[in-house]
């Protein structure tokens, strides 16, 4: 079965080629914290369950938001998209949820580092498309960059010190 289908894009297919393998790559991490996320909005429980709650459902919006633009800019490069929840859970190169669901630090430590892991892959995936001369994916990625680093200081502010 291909991954592509045709297209007048003005960027070689080797280019196409690597570019949509990042784009998928980083797809699938974002759906996967994305349901993070939600697990999180659904299950923590504490003295600071109404900010948390709200700030994990609004950073599971904002994760949603990428996960289309990331989607919509390989299928502008004639990718053919793979990231069912079930692709992304078997994808996805983020650790594992906390064992207990409920408590706050433990799920601010978490995704913590899963933004943070994220923002370090994303980084890496701007400098390619820099290298690849993909002006477009590497504004792409670097808006989403900026924007997972925000969320990681507004995670990283509701830890107890
Ligand atoms: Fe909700």
């Amino acid at each position: 079965m291909s991954h592509d289908v045709p297209t007048r894009s003005c960027l070689s297919p080797a280019t196409r080629v690597s570019t949509c393998a990042v784009l998928e790559a980083r797809l699938r991490d974002t759906l996967d914290l994305h349901g993070q996320f939600r697990a999180a909005h659904w299950n923590v429980r504490g003295p600071r369950f109404a900010p948390l709650h709200g700030l994990f459902e609004e950073i599971a919006g904002s994760l949603l938001a990428h996960a289309d633009d990331l989607a919509e800019r390989a299928g502008a490069l004639g990718r053919i998209v793979h990231a069912t929840v079930r692709a992304a859970a078997a994808g996805s190169g983020l650790p594992e949820p906390p064992a207990d669901l409920t408590a706050e630090d433990a799920w601010l430590d978490h995704l913590a580092g899963a933004l943070a892991a994220l923002s370090r892959s994303l980084h890496a995936d701007i400098a390619a498309a820099d290298a690849a001369r993909d002006p477009v994916t590497a504004d792409l990625l670097t808006q989403m960059a900026a924007d997972i680093d925000k969320r990681l200081w507004f995670i990283e502010s509701h830890r107890a010190r």
